[in-house]
């Protein structure tokens, strides 16, 4: 089975980045309605995305997005509270969930506290199987997937020597990132790269060199970020001019203007 090869898709700037990311959310949004389908995504965690959640706030009226038909989840989470500053499913809720309606049944954060990383993981999971009502075998798909990538390679919390990088079973891990200093807990390959729609998001000068490097190795999986080739589904990376400054011009497919 040949997995088709990321699509480049640079953007002038982070506010076109933005917009562009936002179209697709409302586009892949009503595609999945129009299949009376419930429209699941796959939060990233970082910088990146926070101002496309921000503007999913502002323009949830406007795209009319029906948030009892949408269900959040994340791809990553760090081993903190929900209240602390690092956590991912914090910064969504306090960007966009602190400002729509949705019900909080529709809302699937990665639990941490009260629980060892280990068991955060196996809840997670649990937490996925129970939702896509899936048996051992059928892996979710979800509908849109956000990912970035760390100037490391690394995406969700797939860093570059981890073990897990390797996990052909289980949907959701933990690990302790030793340059961190920090649990993380993170799904795995075999889950992202069922992904219907995989968006990876990276702006400026710093990811130009990762992502240089990664341009002109479609089939290398030396750094994690290269391991994300979804079966069925769709690679994208969407970036901006700074972040694509390294790239070779055949590399890039679409130029936003
Ligand atoms: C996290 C993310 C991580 C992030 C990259 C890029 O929890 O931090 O899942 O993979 O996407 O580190 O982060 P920036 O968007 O902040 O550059």
């Amino acid at each position: 089975m040949n997995r088709s090869n990321p699509k480049w898709m640079v953007c002038k700037n982070t506010d076109t980045l933005n917009q562009t990311a936002l179209k697709l959310f409302r586009d892949l949004y009503q595609q999945a309605l129009s299949k009376k389908e419930l429209f699941t995504v796959l939060l990233s965690g970082g910088k990146t995305p926070e101002a496309i959640y921000a503007l999913l706030a502002e323009s949830s009226i406007r795209f009319n997005l029906e948030w009892n038909r949408i269900h959040l989840f994340w791809g990553d989470e760090r081993f903190v509270p929900f209240s602390n500053a690092q956590s991912n499913f914090g910064a969504v809720k306090r960007l966009l969930i602190s400002k729509i309606s949705i019900s909080p049944f529709n809302v699937h954060p990665i639990e941490t506290e009260g629980l060892t990383p280990t068991e955060a993981a196996k809840r997670y999971e649990e937490q996925l199987r129970r939702f896509f009502n899936s048996q051992i075998d059928s892996l979710p798909r979800f509908h849109l997937i956000f990912l970035g990538v760390g100037t490391d390679g690394h995406t969700a919390s797939l860093f570059p020597g981890m073990p897990e990088l390797h996990e052909k079973d289980k949907w959701v891990v933990s690990s302790y990132i030793e340059k961190l200093k920090s649990h993380r807990i993170t799904v795995t390959f075999p889950v992202l790269n069922q992904g219907q729609n995989v968006l990876i998001l990276a702006s400026g000068e710093s990811k130009a060199d990762i992502l240089g490097v990664i341009s002109r190795a479609d089939d290398a999986t030396l750094y994690p970020v290269q391991r994300i080739k979804p079966v069925y589904g769709k690679l994208t990376y969407l970036i901006d001019e700074e972040a694509a400054s390294k790239l070779s011009r055949k590399e890039i497919a679409v130029l936003e203007d």
